[in-house]
């Protein structure tokens, strides 16, 4: 089985969101698809540890925000990899509310959706929700794919993601060691990965106030790679 296939499959990227209780919340998705257009029905799947899922199950109802190329990678870095848990995830957020769900206005707009039916995997819940609101953000940028996230953003999925491929990581080692393989004059100068996102960076020194511009770790969290 060649699973790489899995890389040619077309995804965007969504902050997810619902209430728990009065506290909105929420996390990174890539999972989400249109099943029907009348009545408008949306399909997501959320992982079984990921806090979003109880929050949802609990309040019945979600939104998604579909962030565009020019929302800040740093969406990604709170709802992506931290967990409403441990974390306000929407404390200095610009958000507001739609149909009694938050949804993230830094995005090209959102779509509100009470959730009718649920079907359990063994690591992750696929809802269906039939869309009760939507909206365009006028004048956002392209909405972002999960492609341009990878090839563009440079960042990387967690093991949560549905789509998540331990390859990735296997494919970051053999760049690394192709990278160590070539002769000194044509070597790329340094290269520093981001132990909370994976997001590398490459240059002849990482700068000490150095910020990931996903996760917004410092340099302290990052670690060269021969
Ligand atoms: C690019 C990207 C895509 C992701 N896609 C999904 C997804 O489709 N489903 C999922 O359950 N988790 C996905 N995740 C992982 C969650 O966002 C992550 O585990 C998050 O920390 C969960 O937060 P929570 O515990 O507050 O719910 C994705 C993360 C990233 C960065």
């Amino acid at each position: 089985m060649n699973t790489n296939i899995f890389r040619s499959m077309s995804y965007g990227v969504y902050v997810t969101a619902t209430m728990d209780k009065d506290r909105p919340t929420g996390c990174i998705t890539n999972s989400i698809m249109q099943i029907t257009s009348s009545p408008a029905t949306i399909a997501v799947s959320v992982n079984h540890d990921n806090y979003t899922n109880s929050c949802m199950k609990a309040s019945g109802m979600f939104s998604f925000s579909i962030l565009s190329e020019q929302s800040d990678p740093g969406l990604i870095g709170r709802f992506g990899f931290q967990s409403g848990k441990d974390v306000d995830k929407f404390d200095g957020i610009d958000y507001e509310m739609a149909a009694g769900m938050p949804v993230v206005k830094d995005s090209c707009g959102y779509v509100v959706c009470k959730i009718i039916d649920t079907m359990e995997t063994a690591t992750h819940t696929v809802f269906l929700g039939e869309v009760v609101e939507a909206e365009v953000y006028e004048g956002a940028a392209d909405a972002m794919t999960y492609a341009y996230y990878h090839k563009v953003v440079k960042g990387k999925s967690p093991k949560n993601a549905p789509t998540y491929l331990p390859e990735e990581d296997e494919a970051e080692g053999a760049a690394a060691q192709k990278e160590e393989e070539k002769p000194a004059e044509e070597k790329k100068t340094g290269r520093w990965v981001c132990q909370v996102c994976g997001y590398v960076y490459e240059g002849d020194e990482l700068p000490p106030d150095f910020k990931c511009p996903i996760c917004k770790q410092g340099a302290d969290k990052f670690k060269k790679v021969q």
